[in-house]
C-alpha cells in the first residue's frame, strides 16, 4: 500500500497556533481591529484603580478640584468601557467565527476530495467528529470564551505594569504570596489536562463512530443476531467515555484551590501595606490602588485558570482539526496541464496495486484504451475488476506503474480536469434523497432541466423515465425506492451529462431484470462515438455487444481479445497467469 498519512488518536499539539496561522491570514485586518478594541477595553478597566487612588489622595488632602476631576474621569471611563466591551466582544466573536467558517469549509472540501484510501482507513465517525464536532466546539469557544481570554490576558498585563509603577515592594509581596502557589496549582492541572481532555475527546469519538456504524449496519445486526455482542461493545465504549469524562472533571476541579490563595494574598497586602503607610513609605492612595487593582489581578488570573480547561479543549480540538486538514491537504497537481486535450488515450502501464500492505489485488496490468474504443472487462468474482476500474479513474493511485490520460499520469491532473475526463459509474450507484432531477443535476456544471431532458432523450430513456414518474419522481431515502439497475441507469445518465472522454461502467452484479439490462445496454450504444467506453461486464449479452474483451484472473490480465476490433494493440503485454 502506498504511503498514506493516517490520523493518530493523540493530536499533534505542538505549534498549534503556528499551524493555524495560514487560516487566520485572510481575516487578519478584522482580527487586528477586534484585538485593538479588546485591548482598549482592558486598558479602561485597569485605569479605574489609579483613578480611585487619585480620588482617595484628593479626599485625604481635602483637594476638591482634584476629587471632582477624578470622579468625572471615572464616570467617563465607565461609559467608555461599557461601549468598548460591547463593541470588542462583537468584533472578536465575528472575526473568530469567520476563522472557524474558513476551517469548516476547508475541512469539508478536503474530505470531499481526500484519497479513498484515507477515508477507508478511518472510521467514518472519527472523521465526522473531526470535521463537525471539533469545528462546533471551536465555534462555541469563540462565542463563549475568546473574548474573556483576550480581556483576561490584557487586564493581567496592564495591571502588573500599573502596579509596578506605584510600588514595586508591594507588587513583590503580592506576587510572592499569590503567584507560586497559583502557578503550582495551575501546573498540577496542566500536567494531566492534555491527556484528560484528549482522552475524553477520543473516547467520545469512539462512541460516536460505533453509533454511526450501528445505523449503517442495522440490517445486518438484526438479521444476524449480532446485536448482543454489538451492544456489549457499545456499553464498554460508553463506560470508557464516562470514565474519561470523570477524569477530565477531577482534573478541572484542581483549579478551585486558587481562591484560597487569593484570600491569603489580600491579607498579606493589607498587612504589609498598612505597615508601609505607618512608616510613610507609601501613601494610603497607593494601598487603595493595590486593593482595587488586586481584584483585577485575581479576577483575570481566576478567569485565565478557569479558561485553561476550555483553552486546552479548544487547543486539542484545533490540533485534531489541523491534523485532519494537513493529512487531507489536496495534492498539488502539475501546473502545465491546461492544454490537456478533451479526448485522449487512457493507459495503464505495469500497474500493481494492493489495498493493504500485505497483498496485491492487481499485478502488472498493462492496457491501453484508445479514444472511442469499447472494451468489456470480464473475470470471476474477486478477480480485481472493480479495483481496476477505481484505478482507471484515479480514485486510487497505483503502488507501482502508472495510469495516464493523454500521456499525463492521473496523479498529476488537477481534480477538475480529471473528473471531467474519466467518469466512473460504480457497481452501487449512490443517490441522494430528493428527486430524479436533483440527482441528475449533481454533476459538474449543474446542468439545467432542458439539458437533462436532452441527455435522457439521446440515450433513448424518455419512456423509461416517464415510467418511473418523470424527472420529479422522488427516489426515496438515498435512492432506496429504485432498484440497483435503475440506480445504475441514472448513474449512466449522470455520467453522460458530464460528457467525459472515458466512461467506466462497473455493471451491477445484482440480478438486474433483462429488460432493465437491455435498456442500459441500448443507452450505452447511444454514447458519442468518440467516448471511450470500458464496461466491467457480468452478463453474456453485454459482453457479446462489445468488440474487445479483456479477461482478468487473480488480478492479472490473462486475455485481451478483439482489441481495436481486429487491430491488435501491439504494445499491450498480455500476461498469462
Ligand atoms: N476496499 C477494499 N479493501 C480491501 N480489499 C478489497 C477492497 N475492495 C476489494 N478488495 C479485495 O480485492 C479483491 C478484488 O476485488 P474486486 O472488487 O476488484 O473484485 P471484482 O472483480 O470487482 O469482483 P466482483 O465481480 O464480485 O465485483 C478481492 O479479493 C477483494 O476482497
Ligand atoms: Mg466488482
Amino acid at each position: 500500500m502506498a504511503d498514506q498519512p493516517l490520523l493518530r488518536e493523540e493530536a499533534d499539539e505542538r505549534g498549534v497556533l503556528r499551524r493555524a496561522l495560514p487560516y487566520l491570514r485572510p481575516h487578519r485586518a478584522r482580527l487586528a481591529v477586534a484585538l485593538g478594541v479588546g485591548l482598549a477595553d482592558s486598558a479602561a478597566l485597569v485605569a479605574v484603580a489609579p483613578l480611585v487612588g487619585l480620588a482617595t489622595d484628593a479626599l485625604l488632602d481635602g483637594d476638591r478640584g482634584r476629587l471632582g476631576l477624578a470622579v468625572a474621569l471615572l464616570a467617563a471611563l465607565a461609559v467608555a468601557q461599557l461601549v468598548l466591551a460591547r463593541v470588542g466582544e462583537l468584533l472578536l466573536i465575528r472575526s473568530g467565527e469567520d476563522v472557524v467558517r474558513t476551517l469548516r469549509e476547508q475541512a469539508v472540501e478536503n474530505l470531499a476530495t481526500a484519497p479513498l484510501r484515507f477515508l477507508e482507513a478511518h472510521r467514518s465517525g472519527d472523521l465526522l467528529r473531526r470535521a463537525t464536532g471539533e469545528v462546533a466546539a471551536l465555534a462555541a469557544f469563540v462565542r463563549l470564551h475568546l473574548r474573556n481570554l483576550v480581556s483576561a490576558l490584557a487586564t493581567l498585563g496592564f495591571t502588573l505594569a500599573v502596579l509596578a509603577g506605584y510600588s514595586w515592594q508591594l507588587l513583590l509581596v503580592q506576587l510572592v504570596v499569590f503567584l507560586p502557589p497559583t502557578l503550582l496549582v495551575t501546573r498540577w492541572f496542566q500536567r494531566d489536562a492534555a491527556a484528560a481532555f484528549g482522552g475524553k475527546a477520543s473516547a467520545e469519538a469512539g462512541v460516536a463512530a460505533t453509533f454511526t456504524e450501528t445505523l449503517t449496519a442495522r440490517e445486518a445486526l438484526q438479521t444476524s443476531r449480532g446485536l448482543p455482542g454489538w451492544t456489549r461493545r457499545f456499553d464498554a465504549e460508553n463506560r470508557q467515555a464516562v470514565r474519561a469524562a470523570r477524569r477530565a472533571l477531577r482534573v478541572e476541579n484542581r483549579i478551585d484551590l486558587v481562591s484560597l490563595v487569593e484570600g491569603l494574598a489580600l491579607v498579606a497586602l493589607l498587612g504589609v501595606g498598612g505597615w508601609l503607610v505607618t512608616r510613610n513609605a507609601v501613601g494610603v492612595g497607593t494601598v487603595v490602588v493595590f486593593v482595587v487593582a488586586s481584584r483585577n489581578l485575581f479576577d483575570s488570573f481566576t478567569d485565565l485558570s478557569q479558561l485553561v480547561g476550555e483553552v486546552a479543549t479548544a487547543r486539542t480540538g484545533l490540533a485534531r482539526l489541523l491534523d485532519l486538514l494537513s493529512a487531507t491537504q489536496q495534492r498539488s497537481p502539475r501546473a502545465d496541464v491546461d492544454a490537456l486535450p478533451a479526448r485522449g488515450e487512457l493507459r495503464c502501464e505495469d500497474v500493481d496495486f494492493g489495498y493493504r500492505t500485505d497483498g496485491r489485488e492487481l499485478h502488472g496490468v498493462t492496457l491501453a484504451f484508445p479514444p472511442g474504443s469499447r472494451t468489456g472487462v470480464v473475470g470471476e468474482t474477486g478477480s480485481g475488476k472493480t479495483t481496476l476500474s477505481k484505478l482507471l479513474c484515479g480514485l486510487y493511485a497505483p503502488d507501482a506503474g502508472r495510469v495516464t490520460f493523454a500521456g499525463v499520469p492521473l496523479a498529476e491532473l488537477p481534480e477538475r480536469q480529471l473528473r471531467g475526463r474519466v467518469v466512473l459509474v460504480p457497481q452501487e450507484v449512490r443517490l441522494v434523497t430528493g428527486t430524479v432531477a436533483e440527482n441528475l443535476a449533481l454533476v459538474r456544471g449543474a446542468p439545467d432541466r432542458a439539458a437533462v431532458e436532452r441527455a435522457v432523450a439521446r440515450l433513448g430513456l424518455t419512456g423509461w423515465l416517464a415510467g418511473l414518474g418523470g424527472l420529479d419522481a422522488e427516489v426515496g431515502q438515498r435512492g432506496a425506492r429504485l432498484s440497483a439497475g435503475e440506480r445504475q441507469i441514472l448513474g449512466v445518465v449522470r455520467a453522460v451529462l458530464a460528457d467525459p472522454a472515458v466512461l467506466v461502467l462497473d455493471e451491477a452484479t445484482a440480478d438486474i431484470d433483462p429488460a432493465t439490462a437491455a435498456r442500459l445496454e441500448d443507452a450505452l450504444d447511444e454514447l458519442h462515438a468518440d467516448c471511450t467506453l470500458i464496461v466491467i461486464a457480468h452478463r453474456p449479452a453485454t459482453i457479446a455487444r462489445l468488440p474487445r474483451v479483456v479477461r482478468l484472473a487473480g488480478g492479472r490480465v490473462v486475455a485481451d481479445e478483439g482489441s481495436g476490433a481486429g487491430r491488435p494493440l501491439r504494445e499491450e503485454k498480455v500476461r498469462l497467469a
